[in-house]
């Protein structure tokens, strides 16, 4: 039988990404352009410059994403594209765009949800088994979610104030770490030690829910209180610490929710799963039970659009079109 391309667009927060999957679970091509460095000196992304620069550079990834697959718009089956949660100005430039290819090209489209392309990057790596959990950790989300076959997403646990990306990014900031602060404390954390005892916050005992505004309130106040001490704080060891109780908290969320659920794997997404802290305490919990641990490579845990074109394939063969009324949602439901 014929092979299917889908081609995808993602452009819910500061990366212009194209990408192209064939099959479901074959990446072709993987184009993101990141806007990093014109947040930085703002220390967060900035959603008018977002907006500008996805503008700027929608053609020339697709054109880069198109020439580095050798593939023609004919060839494509399908073009798939993040509809929401994000900044709504910069979901609109690649709702347009996918809009635009696919009306001028009669292709059919595919509206997806960002957290359903970060949980689908890891069906490029491996296939699923149902039921299966995803801990979903980025910059905007922190959730437990349930699968039980293709498409069905059921949240059983999420954060009641910060995202853990978003806790990484404030305390960061509070060390006056360049943004996006995750790998940055990521990478102190490594170089210090656990000798500040911060809160874990636990919530209720059935609880699969989230919170981590109280730590980050923690590390705050720890530094203000020493610098009015004159205590010397190493900063390797409040990332360290702060890094210990984020890690602790959610990978035993993680494997209690596994068991109770009895599900077959475990799926790790979003930007913190390129935490190597996060990854290792995994590996090592999840040794131990009968659940398979599946975390993607970093390169597919941060925003790009092999997940978008990986979940819009799925939805796609499920049946699943937008119409020309298709728009951006900043507060798109799972
Ligand atoms: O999934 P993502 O790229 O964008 C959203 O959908 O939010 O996640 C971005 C988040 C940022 O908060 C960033 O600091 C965090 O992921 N992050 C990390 C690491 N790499 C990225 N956090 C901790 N450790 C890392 N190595
Ligand atoms: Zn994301």
């Amino acid at each position: 039988s014929k092979d299917q391309y889908i081609l995808a667009i993602e452009t819910s927060c500061d990366e212009t990404a194209v990408a192209i999957v064939k099959n479901e679970r074959e990446l072709v091509t993987n184009v993101v352009a990141s806007q990093i460095e014109s947040h930085k000196r703002f220390g967060g992304v900035v959603p008018e410059i977002a907006s500008r620069h996805h503008i700027e550079q929608m053609t020339i990834t697709l054109e880069e994403a198109l020439e580095e697959s050798g593939l023609g718009l004919d060839e494509i089956d399908a073009i798939a594209v993040t509809e929401g949660p994000g900044l709504v100005g910069a979901l609109l430039v690649g709702v347009n765009a996918a809009k635009s290819l696919a009306f001028a090209k009669q292709k059919p489209l595919v509206g997806v949800h960002h957290i359903a392309g970060h949980i689908y990057a890891n069906r490029l790596e491996k296939e699923f088994e149902f039921p299966l959990l995803a801990l979903v950790v980025s910059g905007g989300h922190t959730e437990l979610v349930l699968m039980r076959e293709h498409g069905s997403f059921e949240i059983i646990g999420e954060t009641r104030d910060d995202a853990a990306g978003e806790a990484y990014d404030k305390v960061a900031r509070t060390l006056k770490l360049p943004y996006p602060g995750g790998p940055h404390i990521d990478r102190l954390a490594g170089e210090g030690e656990e000798s500040i005892d911060f809160p874990r916050s636990w919530l209720e005992k059935d609880s699969y829910d989230f919170s981590f505004s109280g730590l980050k309130s923690s590390v705050i106040n720890t530094l203000h209180n020493a610098k009015q001490k004159g205590q010397e704080l190493k900063d390797e060891d409040v990332a360290a610490s702060f890094q210990a109780s984020v890690v602790d908290v959610l990978s035993t969320k993680a494997v209690r929710a596994a068991e109770e659920y009895g599900v077959k794997q475990m799926i790790v997404a979003g930007g913190v799963a390129a935490n190597s802290g996060l990854r290792q305490a995994l590996e090592e919990k999840f040794a131990a039970v009968d659940t398979e641990l599946l975390i993607p490579p970093i390169h597919l845990c941060t925003d790009n659009a092999a997940m978008i074109a990986a979940a819009g394939a799925v939805a796609f063969n499920q049946g699943h079109r937008a119409g020309w009324d298709l728009n951006a949602n900043p507060g798109l439901d799972l």
